[in-house]
């Protein structure tokens, strides 16, 4: 688990993405609502060891272990040692990294904490549910994603996991035609063997379940069969998550200046400013700010259609002052440079390496935001903008399309901008739509700003999404549901 959340100042926060902000929420959640949550992770020595001038490395971020804090438990081996980063770009490590946490949770963790239930996140915690059933403690298990990867027994054995007495539980891949192969050899899919052992299945937003009963994923289609089965059995639900509640332009200390739903056009005019200021941009208040604040990976977030459209957008609205700020690492985000290099537009396009501070005062200083990711489990950016009053432009999929509305100012109804074909055309047809908002009289603009501020705060609580975990927490122990007072 790429991160831990202790209660009040104990906390870490190990960051690598949407997995960690929405285990944070969750985890802050349970613990206000008076639940004992023990968190279970790797300790990744070198991602806790600070440097000479006393800095965490970039993924810890407001570091303040308790080393004390009886709820928080790092599974430690040799392992772990080397590790910088919360994921290897190695496979063979960040499997044994996988499998040597999952044995440390069952043997050192599980033992002590004696958990009602555990909530396993994720391929890497897949084989946990199988190995949970032997000692009768319920799992539930959370898809954020489809990634995953297989392992044999041989290797599994190698880390120190005897397969031997759950493997009726492990969910094998066979090869058509090869069912007579030696088992010892077959290979185990780690987030099947998930699905299928959980008591419970969630995925993080109820599209996305949709989505994956109906086969529209194709790294996700062979697992359709078994989750349909849960979802025909009651064991399997879509719960939207949230966002961490730290996301509040209010109390934001990454902001330049604080603000509500009442005074965000000062408010945002003020982080604007301080935005261009830091990142070079032609400093106008006019300008319309579009914020790319996900992770430049091909795979899932579309960032192909950014370098599609880039340079023919700034220059269509060239008059308009358009201006686009990428906070965000990944391979895509050198091609983005040689684009901007290339039609010198520098002054009107901006790329940085991801930095948690920098993308909150870019949700704030910003207009709109980009996620036309090709999938998307969940995302929790298109959630978080809307709290800052930045509207969301999206591709209609999964999480996203649950939780964007096309905006209607005319009826003030919706809060942001969707298309349904992950095409370049669609992409700009999207913005294009938030330019036509964005030339309406400032009036219709900063009135419906304020409603869709409001209207997120309460779509998007925390309470809510809490409570739908509680509520499964209750029902895999039998227990009466309590409304949290
Ligand atoms: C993963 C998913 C993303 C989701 C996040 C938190 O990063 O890709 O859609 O929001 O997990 O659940």
């Amino acid at each position: 688990l790429p991160q831990a959340l202790g209660p009040g100042a104990g906390l870490i926060r190990a960051k690598a993405g949407g997995l960690a902000d929405a285990t944070a929420a969750l985890v802050s959640g349970l613990v206000d609502l008076g639940a004992e949550v023990h968190v279970a992770m790797p300790n990744f020595r070198r991602l806790f060891q600070r440097d000479h001038l006393g800095r965490l490395p970039d993924e810890v971020i407001n570091s303040s272990v308790h080393p004390h804090d009886q709820r928080i438990h790092l599974a430690d081996d040799y392992a772990f040692h080397n590790l910088g980063r919360v994921y290897s770009d190695n496979p063979h490590e960040c499997l044994h990294t996988a499998l040597v946490f999952q044995r440390e949770v069952m043997q050192q963790i599980i033992p002590k904490v004696q958990p009602d239930i555990i909530h396993c996140n994720d391929w890497m915690t897949g084989l946990i549910p199988a190995m949970a059933k032997r000692r009768g403690i319920k799992c539930l298990f959370t898809l954020h994603n489809i990634h995953s990867r297989d392992i044999t027994l041989e290797a599994m054995e190698a880390a120190g996991i005897g397969a031997a007495d759950f493997w009726n539980q492990l969910y094998f891949v066979r090869p058509p035609g090869q069912y007579h192969q030696c088992r010892s050899t077959v290979p185990v899919h780690m987030l099947g063997t998930g699905v299928y052992a959980a008591d419970h299945l969630t995925t993080v937003s109820p599209g996305f379940l949709q989505e994956l009963a109906d086969g529209k994923h194709h790294g996700g289609a062979f697992l359709r069969g078994e989750i349909c089965q849960k979802m025909a059995a009651g064991r399997a639900s879509g719960v939207l998550n949230s966002p961490d509640p730290s996301y509040d332009p209010e109390s934001d200390p990454s902001l330049e200046v604080t603000y509500s739903d009442h005074d965000h056009v000062q408010g945002k005019a003020a982080n604007k400013l301080a935005l261009q200021r830091e990142l070079g941009l032609e400093e106008d208040p006019d300008a319309a700010i579009f914020f790319w604040p996900s992770r430049l990976d091909p795979i899932q977030k579309g960032p192909q259609l950014l370098c599609d459209i880039l340079q023919r957008t700034v220059s269509d609205y060239w008059d308009r002052k358009l201006q686009i700020v990428v906070v965000a690492d990944g391979p895509h985000q050198h091609l983005l440079h040689h684009i901007n290099n290339y039609h010198h537009l520098h002054r009107r396009v901006a790329i940085r390496d991801f930095d948690e501070r920098l993308a909150r005062l870019a949700f704030a200083g910003s207009d709109y935001m980009l996620m036309p990711s090709l999938f998307e489990p969940c995302g929790l950016p298109q959630m978080i903008a809307p709290l800052y009053g930045c509207l969301p432009i999206v591709h209609a999929t999964g999480g996203l399309r649950d939780t964007v509305r096309r905006l209607d100012s005319e009826n003030s109804l919706g809060n942001g901008f969707s298309f349904e074909d992950p095409n370049a055309a669609g992409f700009r047809w999207a913005i294009d739509e938030a330019m036509w908002f964005h030339l309406q009289p400032k009036e219709i603009r900063e009135r419906e700003i304020t409603r869709i501020m409001r209207q997120s705060r309460s779509e998007f609580d925390p309470a809510r999404f809490t409570a739908g975990y509680v509520e499964l927490y209750e029902r895999l122990l039998d227990r009466p549901v309590v409304a949290p007072t």
